[in-house]
C-alpha cells in the first residue's frame, strides 16, 4: 500500500508509535508542549544536519519520521538516549524529539516522510 492512515486520537499526548509504511518502520509521535518547546529553542548552530523543528512538521505536536537510523539502517528506540527522543543501540545515535542527530555517528536527521493532515483526526503518509 503506498499510503497509510493512522487515527490521531489512538495515539496519546507524549507517545511515540510505531506503524509500517511501504516495509519500513513509521514513527508518529504525539509531542507535548514541554517537547516542542525544547526542540524549538535548538540554536542551528548546535546541529550537525541543521533543520528548524518548524520546518520538519506540519503541525507541532505531531512528528512523523521513519524509524530509520541514517547511519546504518537499525531502527531507534522511542524515548531514550541523551535528547529523549531516539537512540539506535547499533552504534550509538542519538536523535532528539525532532528526529534530528545530536550525537553519535548518523550523519543526517530521521527522514521526514511526505504526509498530510486532511482533518483534525487523520494522518495520511505517503
Ligand atoms: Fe544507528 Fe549505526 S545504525 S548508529
Amino acid at each position: 500500500l503506498a499510503k497509510v492512515e493512522i487515527k490521531l486520537s489512538d495515539i496519546p499526548e507524549g507517545r511515540n508509535m510505531v506503524f509500517q509504511w511501504r516495509g519500513k518502520p513509521l514513527f508518529v509521535r504525539h509531542r507535548t508542549q514541554a517537547e516542542i518547546d525544547q526542540v524549538a529553542k535548538v540554536p542551528l548552530s548546535e546541529l550537525r544536519d541543521p533543520q528548524h523543528d518548524l520546518d520538519r512538521v506540519k503541525k507541532p505536536e505531531w512528528l512523523v519520521v521513519l524509524g530509520i537510523c541514517t547511519h546504518l539502517g537499525c531502527v531507534p528506540i522511542a524515548d531514550a538516549g541523551d535528547y529523549g527522543g531516539y537512540y539506535c543501540p547499533c552504534h550509538g545515535s542519538h536523535y532528539d524529539v525532532s528526529g534530528r542527530i545530536r550525537k553519535g555517528p548518523a550523519p543526517l536527521n530521521l527522514e521526514v516522510p511526505e504526509h498530510e493532515f486532511p482533518s483534525e483526526d487523520m494522518l495520511i503518509v505517503g
